[in-house]
């Protein structure tokens, strides 16, 4: 009499367990987050040559979170001689659930100095990374560029962005010119889109801007873009209304302005973003002694494509980039790789002393349009509707040199701008 019992206990409890651990199951599907760090991010909120700010997502229920870290000359003792950072949290919520995002800025660091970290907490750590301090006197260093990833399959942007770090690992960050994701506010593309990025994200920098798609709402509708500005911990030296998505800052030699031009998409929440910002530009411009000024914004000044001039970009932005000669502007949106003529006032100049290079820095998503052409600004036209690409930029002395790659490794274009030696 006692087997049938013993039997249906087995069977109710074998029940329970699956209806248990499937329920585990869903909920870490539905949320997306669980105690164990994913997305860690490096970013720079402050100076790059003594500091690394580092973010990282979990479910709610975790707090107190921590990063540990040491000079990779003393890893052998890890454990042993790591200093511990706090970071802050703030909640975040989405379609996938509530999150908890972690975020501390490591200060008082050497300078160009190799660092392994790790994130989490006692019993819950994430895998040891590494970060690398600029130096304090920088000859040269090289950046990436990435056009919009937004796709529908994000391998593609894995592809991308994992084939330029290991054909360029000297890099020492990445910058994104917007359109990172398809739909900003809904967390799948953001999983996605940080599961891809994995393994350069966490090991250099990115300095990312927004665009129109960062701003969009699973409905359709427009709001500002807080899950950019909530993963993205970014110097918080922009416009008061828009700190976190517009922001200056530098590496070496070279001054950065990271600007947003989706004025039409935030007109209900930042009415004046763009006077916003062309007061704030003129400020940071004036103020910088850098050799090289380079800017970012999603929006063309000078596009590709049949329609769609984006004149009030170019009415606000023209002036400062003449005036303060910003050397190259980097812009997104349009999906194509070109570069302008140097350009003054709109029109072209003999060198890239007087004007400015306007550089649509293609797709690292899988996202084409076959409408693009070339206008008679450019002077190098390409349509990466075979193979994604991306950009190189080297900054060493007196001359900055571009190259443009399909995601293959084959150049696409290369081109320099040199500075009169004074
Ligand atoms: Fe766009």
């Amino acid at each position: 009499m006692r087997k049938p019992q013993t039997f249906l206990q087995i069977f109710f409890l074998v029940i329970v367990l699956l209806l248990t651990s499937s329920s585990v199951l869903f909920s870490s599907i539905a949320h997306g987050a669980t105690a164990i760090p994913d997305h860690v991010t490096l970013t720079w909120a402050d100076d790059p040559r003594t500091t690394q700010t580092i973010t990282w997502r979990t479910g709610v229920t975790t707090v107190g979170g921590q990063v540990e870290y040491a000079e990779v000359a003393n890893t052998h003792s890890f454990l042993n001689n790591a200093r511990v950072a706090a970071a802050g949290i703030a909640g975040l919520k989405t379609n996938l659930g509530d999150m908890a995002i972690h975020s501390v800025t490591l200060t008082g660091l050497k300078s160009g100095t190799r660092y392994v970290y790790r994130v989490g907490g006692p019993g819950c750590w994430s895998e040891p990374r590494i970060f690398t301090t600029a130096s304090a006197a920088i000859s040269g260093f090289k950046f990436l560029v990435f056009g919009d990833s937004q796709s529908i399959n994000y391998d593609v942007w894995k592809s991308t962005i994992r084939n330029a770090y290991q054909a360029h690992p000297e890099a020492a960050f990445f910058a994104n010119v917007g359109d990172l994701v398809d739909v900003g506010q809904d967390y799948n593309e953001w999983n996605n889109w940080f599961s891809a990025a994995r393994g350069v994200i966490d090991t250099i920098p990115a300095m990312p801007i927004t665009g129109n798609h960062e701003t969009y709402t699973l409905e359709r509708q427009f709001s500002m873009p807080v899950f950019f500005t909530a993963q993205f911990n970014l110097p918080p030296n922009g416009p008061e209304r828009l700190k976190g998505q517009v922001y200056s800052f530098d590496y070496g030699d070279a001054h950065f302005v990271m600007l947003d031009s989706q004025a039409g998409e935030q007109a209900k929440f930042v009415p004046g973003m763009l006077s916003e910002q062309r007061i704030w530009l003129e400020k940071d411009l004036r103020m910088t002694n850098k050799k090289w000024k380079i800017a970012f914004i999603h929006r063309p000044l000078y596009n590709n494509k049949n329609t769609e001039a984006n004149e009030n970009i170019e009415r606000v932005f023209r002036p400062l980039f003449d005036q303060y000669h910003v050397d190259v502007v980097f812009t997104g949106h349009d999906h194509v790789y070109s570069r302008t003529y140097p350009l003054r006032d709109g029109v072209r100049t003999d060198t890239s002393e007087k004007g400015t290079v306007y550089v649509a820095s293609g797709r690292s998503g899988t996202k084409t349009y076959r409408n693009t052409i070339s206008k008679d600004w450019n002077e190098f036209f390409y349509s990466p509707v075979d193979e994604p690409n991306y950009i190189t930029v080297e900054v060493m002395g007196d001359v900055l040199t571009v190259k443009s790659f399909k995601q293959s490794g084959t150049l696409i274009d290369a081109w320099v701008i040199r500075k009169a030696t004074k």
